[in-house]
């Protein structure tokens, strides 16, 4: 038996153990792919076909996925390059958050020194930096170049989220305050402040819920624990140099690093643990 032959069983199970679990089973959530399996859903409201229905779940995970989780990984390594930015967030988040209860959305206005990390995550290091392949759709012309018809373009991201002109100062920096006004609020709350979701007609349709889910992610960890680097045998900290960063495919992924997260105060578990049964709770997918 070929691996290839394997590794495709191997795939096939984990996705119906997934959906035995997360969408009918003991595990059951509500999700898109729990939604267009309901009954009747798919005549009544998309019309689909179960082609087209595989292809709709599979290219929403495939555009989210691997883009926040990038992010997300790229922000573990900054806590831990930038302790001074990690203490800073905190402080934010105590004080509009405090320690008896979680953070929630409501909380989002009031948080702009977490919205400019995530914005200048965005900027600096774009999970897509080349973005998406386009084509001309008529001749056009460029800065003198001629682009005839059908020509493929392909938007560099990581330097015009580096365009000294709009960026000014530091652009190879991570350096969140650039968002931020001299009183520490959004310098602009509707503009991104960069352009890791692309521009135009085709720009990413999941931008929101990107941002938001990068937000509660990004907050929730803050809130929680503290993150350190692991320390060398002299009790030296251990932060391996950003030109350690690796390169995955067209993502570039932070250096591999050691670290250790611990509760930043004692409630913490309880409260975590309390939360996260209500949502399972809440979110359990009953069939019709
Ligand atoms: C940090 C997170 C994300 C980044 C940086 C990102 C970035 C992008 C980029 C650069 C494009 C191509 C835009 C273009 O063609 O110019 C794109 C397209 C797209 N994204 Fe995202 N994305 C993210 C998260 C998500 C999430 C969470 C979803 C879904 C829930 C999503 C769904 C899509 C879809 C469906 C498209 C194709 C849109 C189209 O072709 O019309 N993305 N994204």
């Amino acid at each position: 038996m070929s691996s290839g032959f394997l590794r495709v069983k191997t795939v096939g199970f984990e996705v119906r153990k997934i959906y035995m679990t997360r969408v009918k089973g003991e595990a059951e959530q509500s999700s898109i792919c729990a939604t267009l399996l309901k009954p009747g859903a798919r005549q009544a409201r998309h019309h689909l076909s179960d082609h087209e229905l595989a292809w709709l779940a599979g290219s929403l995970f495939m555009a989210g996925y691997e883009t926040s989780s990038n992010t997300l990984t790229w922000f573990m390594y900054l806590m831990i390059l930038f302790p001074e930015i990690q203490t800073k967030a905190q402080e934010q988040v105590d004080q509009v958050v405090g320690r008896s209860r979680l953070p929630t959305f409501a909380d989002a206005k009031h948080l702009p020194y977490i919205w400019a990390i995530i914005k200048e995550m965005l900027r600096w290091r774009p999970p897509a930096p080349i973005g998406m392949l386009h084509a001309t759709l008529a001749d056009d012309y460029y800065e003198g170049y001629f682009l005839p018809k059908n020509s493929i373009v392909i938007p560099n991201i990581w330097s015009i989220n580096r365009d000294p002109e709009v960026y000014e100062n530091r652009v190879e920096d991570f350096y969140p305050e650039r968002h931020l006004s001299s009183e520490g609020k959004l310098k602009d709350t509707l503009d991104e402040g960069h352009f890791a979701f692309g521009f135009g007609h085709r720009s990413c349709v999941g931008r929101h819920v990107a941002n938001n889910a990068l937000f509660v992610d990004v907050v929730t960890i803050l809130w929680a624990m503290k993150m350190k680097p692991v320390k060398d045998e002299h009790g030296k900290p251990i932060v391996p140099s950003i030109d350690e960063e690796r390169s995955g495919g067209i993502i570039l992924n932070p250096p591999k690093c050691q670290f250790t997260c611990t509760p930043r105060f004692e409630e913490v578990d309880m409260i975590l643990q309390q939360a996260r049964d209500d949502i399972l709770k809440s979110t359990r997918y009953t069939q019709e």
